[in-house]
């Protein structure tokens, strides 16, 4: 798996906070109702969870503070560090979305925010069988990520970018791996799950993936 962006990561690990409370214009509209959205995805994981690129455990420490089970795996040194530190009672693994240390415990939810586009299109489809298998048979993938409803709606958020001047973000759009929703979803269907979306903000939506239904 490419871990092109775990240096961007380590560097942006610090002011990660700051830029999810919406201190970077660039990225405002992005997280736009971050806390919110996160606290929706915490409330609909049945314990127990796997998270998958904890960051600085700020959905960690949601699902947490509901009593409920977290093994969670970040690829950063830095991000876990952080995330240790606001989040101890968390047990926080090194890995990605392919590769992690072996747990036993029986998962009923695989959660994630703003992580899931760092794979590839051959990356995801591997990482959604790998789902499949190590859920139990009502679990259910729940993730927040930016999603393209089409090309259009695409080149609208790259053009809008651009006119306002949020030349890392036009960039972001254009070179990060995310994908177009009927892409997602079908990888889902072919892999067995039953799928549902809803869109959160101008970029991000919750993606639901019940397996066994
Ligand atoms: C934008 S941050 C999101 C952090 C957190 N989930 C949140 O909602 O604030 C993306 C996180 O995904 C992690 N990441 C990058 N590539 C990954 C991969 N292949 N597998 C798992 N996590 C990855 C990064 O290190 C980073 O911590």
């Amino acid at each position: 798996m490419g871990m092109e962006f775990i240096d961007l990561f380590n560097q942006w690990a610090s002011s990660y906070d700051d830029t999810v409370a919406g201190k970077d214009p660039e990225y405002r509209e992005v997280f736009k109702g971050y806390e919110e959205m996160l606290g929706r995805l915490a409330e609909l994981s049945v314990s127990p969870v796997m998270e998958f690129g904890v960051g600085t455990a700020n959905l960690t420490r949601k699902v947490i503070d509901q009593n409920k089970v977290v093994l969670g795996v970040e690829p950063s040194s830095e991000m876990r560090r952080i995330a240790k530190v606001k989040c101890p009672e968390a047990a926080i693994y090194d890995g990605n979305f392919l590769e992690y240390p072996e747990m036993i415990a029986p998962i009923r939810s695989i959660i994630s925010s703003f992580a899931f586009h760092h794979l590839t299109a051959d990356e995801k489809v591997e990482a959604i069988n790998k789902f499949y298998d190590r859920l139990e048979q009502d679990g259910e993938v729940i993730f927040i990520d930016t999603i393209f409803k089409d090309e259009a709606h695409k080149f609208s958020l790259i053009k809008d970018a651009e006119k306002q001047g949020f030349q890392n973000l036009a960039q972001d759009l254009q070179e990060e791996y995310y994908p177009y929703l009927e892409e997602i979803k079908e990888m889902f269907v072919k892999a067995g799950f039953k799928i549902s979306f809803e869109q959160l903000n101008k970029y991000a939506w919750l993606l639901q993936a019940k397996k066994g239904v």
